[in-house]
């Protein structure tokens, strides 16, 4: 059947500027690392992908390997992009990324400028595009010089296959050289993307305060650590999760009594907000100044939908911050 986007899909999530660049996001982005490969129903994932659209979700996120198999995220978006989005490219923002693990050889990961180019050209393909909106450097390289690194995605923004150029994965060092290269080169980094949940608060340290002092977006990934923040695990490890599955990334040993205790209480500080744990830990990310979307992985419609309804709460008392704080400190993830 022939689609057409939902008419009110503006009017419900909420845009923010990415730093201090013209470009808006929407609060919640949608990530395709899992969920959207080869070993998946590629019907469930056109049905998501679809949804996310009419919701206002104008934000997909992609990298070179997300599948798996490697690459196959990029096909499926690729597929549903000529089947049903096609008209609406001028609405969407799609990135993708390289530098981990691609294909083999000496030039099939890391940060030089040849393995940057070749994946991003082998992206474009899969996802039959001629540009993305943003191409990532998707982990720092201690051995390549971090000028090469920073001159192939100039140089990518330059030959037009890319609008905006982010990093991944950088510490607030390895970010405040990057930056200032980009910065010189003329294309100026456009975001980064870090893990950031209520589990794991690296970015605390100073990299979010350089990044709003700089005027970077910050994009979240893993906001609810792949799921540990919803109500799934509260009662055992269901067979449909991630922490199940071969390829989820998620081991079962990292669900531990002592981490299961700890969720159920957050599970009851989020029934009081009326919220999901999961609802709650989304809101938790996207209170924090300096915070311009939260990508969420969702397996079907229904958790997407409930991930959205976490916009319909954002503000946080201080006793509940003081009760969520205490509850996690020292839990080490
Ligand atoms: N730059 C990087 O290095 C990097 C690394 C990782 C991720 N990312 C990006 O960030 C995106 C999101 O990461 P993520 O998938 O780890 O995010 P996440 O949102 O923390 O986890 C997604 C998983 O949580 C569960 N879930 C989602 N919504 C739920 C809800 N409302 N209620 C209950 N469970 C829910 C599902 O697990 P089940 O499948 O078990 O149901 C889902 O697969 C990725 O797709 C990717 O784009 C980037």
């Amino acid at each position: 059947m022939t689609y057409t986007a939902d008419n009110s899909r503006y009017q419900s999530i909420p845009y923010q500027r990415s730093g201090k660049s013209g470009l808006l996001l929407p609060k919640i982005s949608l990530g395709l690392w899992h969920n959207f490969g080869s070993v998946d129903d590629s019907s469930n994932s056109r049905r998501v992908l679809l949804y996310a659209f009419d919701k206002g979700i104008t934000h997909f996120d992609l990298a070179n390997n997300y599948g798996p198999i490697f690459g196959s995220a990029e096909k499926t978006l690729g597929k549903v992009l000529k089947q049903d989005l096609h008209p609406y490219r001028d609405e969407l923002l799609i990135s993708t990324k390289a530098g981990y693990n691609m294909w083999d050889g000496p030039y099939g990961e890391w940060g030089s400028r040849k393995h940057l180019v070749s994946s991003l050209d082998q992206s474009l393909k899969r996802m039959g595009l001629e540009y993305v909106d943003i191409f990532y450097s998707h982990r720092p390289d201690p051995e390549t010089p971090l000028e090469e690194t920073m001159a192939a995605l100039s140089h990518i923004v330059k030959q037009g296959k890319a609008l905006y150029v982010g990093i991944s994965n950088y510490s607030v060092e390895q970010t405040k050289k990057a930056g200032e290269l980009l910065r010189n080169s003329g294309t100026p980094c456009l975001i980064h993307q870090p893990r950031y949940s209520m589990l794991d608060r690296w970015i605390e340290d100073g990299l979010l305060d350089f990044l709003e002092k700089e005027g970077i977006g910050c994009i979240a990934f893993s906001p609810l650590a792949q799921g540990l923040l919803s109500n799934k695990y509260l009662n055992g490890i269901p067979k449909s999760s991630r922490a199940a599955n071969p390829h989820g990334f998620l081991q079962s040993s990292r669900i531990t009594t002592e981490l299961v205790e700890k969720l159920k209480q957050l599970n009851d500080i989020a029934s009081k907000r009326k919220q999901s744990l999961a609802q709650m830990a989304l809101a938790w990310v996207l209170k924090k100044p300096g915070i311009t979307s939260v990508l969420v992985g969702a397996k079907n419609i229904e958790q997407l939908e409930d991930s959205l309804g976490c916009l319909k709460n954002l503000e946080f008392t201080a006793d509940e911050l003081t009760k969520i704080d205490g509850l996690l400190k020292g839990i080490k993830f």
